[in-house]
């Protein structure tokens, strides 16, 4: 007999490639739990309109960049289903139910969102789209019912938000109580579980300029795909938040570069000795310090950079898109039962639909 796992869902939107911040924030989370839980991973192409409707076909070029990304990273289409967004029609109906029990002004003060506008410089000339990918993301979620979702610290508040929209679905339509603890709902007769954030090792990796968080919006990335001279000249451009001599007494605290060695650096000890000395100011150089974090990050780039030259081409591409395929078959044998069980909730249950995928 097998025993059903508990369900994962996470995703990340294609623009373009993976970085640092992504890994340790998510990636390796992913990574972990492949075993023990029945993971879903969404590429969320329609998300990626909320900023390049025009251009569909570099989404689509992203798409497959993103996939070939998870599996140099180690995510194994075997045993985790890697889904694209625009396959799952349940998705988009599903955010069009939740979409009504959310208020508005709730999803216009979603503080992800704010920072987006402001991060990517929207000003007032986002879409109608651009908000609503924020409910969407509620349906990503709840169509796979899941227990976790893997995430960095930035998308606390879209889970939060999900937790919302599940709880008054079940409230409304599957008849639990307000009062019912989140753990309880299912048990009360629920039919989504009020799914968690989990949030990796490090929740926000700073970005090589040392101040906001890494993000290919603000140009201050490391990429999984960076060369190890890439790596080298971006880590040795990161200003180290003092200006001191190896000799002078500095204080690691307010310098990024010991952040990436806290997320980098393998061994315990070693950071430990290079922040006891640079605070002693024993003869410790910034460039030293660098230099054991460009080994560090090379050291686990360098196997991902190899399975990534293996994918490069179109046999590489052909690969994906078989993945794909089969992971929309995978998805939505979740996600429209998911609907189904939603819709009869609701009582729209009028119909049965078969989806067929060819
Ligand atoms: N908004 C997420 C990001 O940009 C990507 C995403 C889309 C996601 N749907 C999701 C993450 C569902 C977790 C769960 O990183």
């Amino acid at each position: 007999m097998t025993v059903e796992r508990p369900r994962i869902l996470t995703g990340d939107t294609p623009t373009g490639k993976l970085h640092l911040g992504h890994y340790v924030g998510s990636l390796e989370n992913r990574l972990a739990l492949q075993d023990d839980y029945d993971c879903y991973f969404l590429i969320a192409n329609q998300h990626a309109l909320t900023t390049r409707a025009d251009k569909t076909h570099d989404i689509r070029a992203d798409t497959v960049g993103i996939v070939k990304d998870w599996l140099s990273v180690g995510i194994d289409p075997d045993r985790s289903t890697i889904c694209l967004q625009s396959e799952i029609p349940a998705i988009v109906e599903l955010c069009w139910y939740f979409a009504m029990l959310l208020p508005f002004n709730r999803v216009m003060r979603n503080p992800t969102l704010k920072t987006e506008i402001d991060d990517k410089g929207l000003g007032d000339t986002y879409s109608f789209g651009f908000p609503l990918y924020a409910v969407g993301q509620c349906a990503d979620i709840l169509a796979f019912r899941p227990e976790l979702v893997p995430v960095g610290e930035d998308q606390v508040a879209h889970i939060e938000m999900t937790r919302e929209a599940a709880r008054r679905f079940n409230q409304f339509y599957c008849g639990v109580d307000p009062h019912t603890e989140d753990a309880d709902y299912v048990k009360e007769g629920g039919l989504f579980p009020i799914p968690a954030a989990k949030i990796g090792r490090v929740g926000r990796l700073v970005g090589i300029d040392g101040k906001q968080k890494m993000s290919k919006s603000l140009n201050n990335a490391i990429f999984l795909s960076d060369t190890p001279k890439q790596v080298k000249k971006k880590i040795n451009a990161i200003y180290p938040g003092q200006s001191r001599e190896p000799t002078d007494p500095g204080d690691p605290d307010i310098n990024p570069v010991f952040d990436y060695a806290d997320a980098f650096i393998k061994d315990k000890n070693l950071i430990d000795d290079l922040r006891t000395r640079y605070r002693k100011g024993d003869n410790l150089g910034d460039g030293h310090v660098k230099a054991h974090v460009i080994d560090a990050v090379n050291e686990l780039l360098e196997p991902i950079r190899e399975k990534r030259a293996a994918l490069e081409g179109p046999a590489g591409d052909a690969k994906v898109l078989e993945i794909i395929k089969d992971g929309a078959r995978r998805a939505n044998e979740v996600a429209e039962e998911t609907l189904a069980l939603a819709k009869e909730k609701m009582g729209f249950n009028f119909a049965k639909r078969e989806l067929t995928l060819s």
